[in-house]
């Protein structure tokens, strides 16, 4: 099962992608977790990621695209696997068909996790994220058992660099013009399903559930 996770930053793509891999064990690719992996090893991808990141802008294709292409290679991918973050512009997205099509294969399905931005705003400024192994809380919906430790690793949460309300909003504007096309991309495929992303996380994984016949 191979499955695309559509929606604006912060309307829980990659809350329900962990939930889908794990259920369907199969791999969570997140370009953004990948970049900030790269950030925290002080690697050359991680500097150059950076500093688009911190300005809520794409990172270029040059540095995103061939990573994402890579990984879909590996033997782990063979039963499918879930992508978060990608594709975020119709160039990713024909990219990536492009390279499934060599491999005899295509997207089964991609979900749109529908989430007006008056309600981003507010998850983003209470999110929480763990410095080690990135996993995410949100301080209200989601909290730590310790305020401030990771329930999983015992490591720090922290606000993430580009969770800053300004860099938010500039995600957002981002996401509107560059990434939300690929609606309309994947309706014309006849690939795209949508979810309420406003309802509890587990009623979202419900009807995700229920798209993806499990
Ligand atoms: P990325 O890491 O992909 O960030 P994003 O798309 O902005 O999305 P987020 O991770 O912020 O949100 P999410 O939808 O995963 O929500 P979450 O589940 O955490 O990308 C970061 C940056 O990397 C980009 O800005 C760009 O610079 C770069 N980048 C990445 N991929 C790229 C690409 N392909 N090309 C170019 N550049 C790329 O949930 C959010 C919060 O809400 C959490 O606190 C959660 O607990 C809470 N929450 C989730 N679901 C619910 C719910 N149903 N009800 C209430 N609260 C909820
Ligand atoms: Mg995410």
């Amino acid at each position: 099962m191979k499955i695309i996770m559509l929606g604006a930053p912060g309307a829980g793509k990659g809350t329900q992608a962990k939930q889908i891999a794990d259920k369907f064990q199969i791999p969570h690719i997140s370009t953004g977790d990948i970049f900030r992996a790269n950030i925290k090893e002080g690697t050359e991808l991680g500097t150059k990621a950076k500093a688009f990141m911190d300005k809520g802008e794409l990172v270029p294709d040059e540095l995103t695209v061939q990573l994402v292409v890579d990984r879909i290679a590996k033997d782990d991918c063979k039963r499918g696997f879930v992508l978060d973050g990608f594709p975020r512009s119709i160039p990713q997205a024909e990219v990536l068909d492009e390279t499934l099509a060599k491999m005899g294969e295509k997207m089964d399905y991609a979900i749109d996790v529908d989430v007006p931005d008056e309600n981003i705003v507010n998850r983003m400024g209470g999110r929480r994220a763990c410095v080690n192994c990135g996993a995410t809380y949100h301080i209200v919906n989601v909290p730590t058992k310790v305020e401030g430790i990771c329930d999983k690793c015992g490591s720090e949460t922290i606000l993430r660099d580009d969770d800053k309300p300004e860099t938010v909003q500039k995600r957002l504007s981002v996401y509107h013009t560059q990434t939300q096309p690929l609606i309309e991309y994947y309706k014309k495929q006849g690939i795209l399903k949508s979810v309420d992303g406003t309802l509890p996380m587990a009623d979202v994984f419900k009807a995700i559930e229920r798209i993806l016949g499990a």
